[in-house]
């Protein structure tokens, strides 16, 4: 479940828009909305729903404590801000806190038509007095400048002749309505995927990505200490039988769990801990000593062998099938199509045994 918080200055119909597009799924909700205009209507707007917790937040918190509002969003576990005519130039600190988890709506195509005093019904005028053909929806991230953060999405609107700020506002805001819900989804799945495959931080070295042997001994509850055992015995010989070992994995795991309680006792050899023939770069040229290419030639000419008598005799029986029911003998035909059948089956049961019972007898010799 993700949660969002909604700022609002205004009339808030992109706030209630989206608590209501939300409001359909299970999966993300609308928790919280901020105003900062004691008179907004979006506090009026969204008192209607019982879910939604509406907070008033005056200037001089947004000036001086902004660690306060920080607070209640973390409170609220809230995932992503999202910035519904909010006419408030977001403090350093919220922005910081939040770097990737803030969005905006302007009405305009950014670049145009944006920036400090840009907003709501301006911004139309502001396009028409330009003459432009078009304007538009922008969502971005918010940053440090005022309309400057990463581009999510843009929707284009034209400009008809005649246009004037009201009818334009009206366009504007309904694509707004479509536009805002389908970038939020994007933000959150933005989101979800860095939290799988977190940035690296500068400065920061990651914790070392475990090996399948440790993620094994972690699995067993066993105390593992590769470099123990990489000290006792790490010839080619051992991997070999590591190798050997690991084709039935129930003893391999028995002994692995034996042996990496007690390093010193015998079975799998102890240096090959760290080459665990799933380790890239370890595992190919193993096994291809293990499985060289040649099996498979053999395996197929072991298949014709077992395969093509037993198939020469169903094909000289389907061919008495024609012949006999064309000379009038039917009953000759149905004998040799059943033979005929029989022959494609002891074929085909020939096949199936020889490519199941080859490779194990492979290994085994
Ligand atoms: C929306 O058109 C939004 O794009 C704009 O204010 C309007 C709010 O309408 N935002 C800005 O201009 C931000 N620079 P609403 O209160 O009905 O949602």
């Amino acid at each position: 479940m993700k949660k969002i918080a909604i700022f609002a200055s205004g009339n808030g119909s992109n706030a209630e828009n989206i608590y209501q597009f939300f409001s359909n799924g299970n999966r993300v909700r609308v928790p919280l909305v901020i105003y900062d205009r004691i008179n907004a209507g979006v506090a009026d707007r969204m008192a209607k729903y019982p879910d939604v917790k509406t907070v008033y937040i005056p200037k001089s918190t947004w000036q001086e404590n902004p660690q306060e509002i920080i607070d209640l969003l973390r409170h609220e576990e809230i995932d992503l801000i999202v910035m519904a005519g909010f006419l408030r130039f977001a403090p350093k600190e919220l922005t910081e806190a939040f770097a990737g988890r803030m969005l905006n709506i302007h009405p305009s195509l950014i670049p145009a038509h944006c920036g400090p005093g840009m907003y709501g019904d301006k911004v139309h005028q502001a396009v028409i007095a330009a003459g432009d053909a078009k304007s538009g929806v922008t969502v971005h991230y918010v940053s440090d400048i005022i309309d400057g953060g990463e581009i999510l999405m843009q929707e284009e609107v034209e400009v008809a002749e005649g246009e004037t700020a009201e009818s334009l506002a009206q366009k504007i805001h309904e694509v707004e309505y479509s536009l805002y819900p389908r970038a939020i989804v994007a933000a959150l799945a933005r989101l979800d995927s860095q939290e799988l495959n977190p940035p690296a931080i500068p400065g920061v070295t990651p914790p070392p990505t475990p090996s399948p042997a440790e993620e094994w001994a972690e699995t067993l509850g066993v105390s593992y200490n590769p470099e123990k055992i990489c000290q006792t015995d790490n010839s080619a010989e051992n991997l070999q039988n590591t190798l050997e070992s690991n084709q039935n994995p129930e003893q391999f795991q028995s002994q692995l769990q034996s042996q990496l309680q007690n390093p010193q006792q015998p079975g799998i050899p102890a240096g090959s801990r760290t080459h665990y023939p799933t380790e890239p770069g370890q595992s190919s040229g193993q096994l291809e000593e293990k499985m060289p290419s040649t099996y498979l030639v053999w395996s197929v000419v072991m298949t014709l062998l077992c395969c093509l008598p037993a198939g020469v005799v169903a094909i000289i029986y389907s061919c008495q099938v024609s012949s006999k029911f064309y000379a009038g003998d039917f009953a000759g035909a149905m004998r040799a199509s059943e033979r005929a059948q029989i022959w494609i089956i002891i074929s085909f049961v020939l096949g199936v045994m020889v490519n199941t019972l080859y490779f194990p007898l492979m290994m085994l010799f």
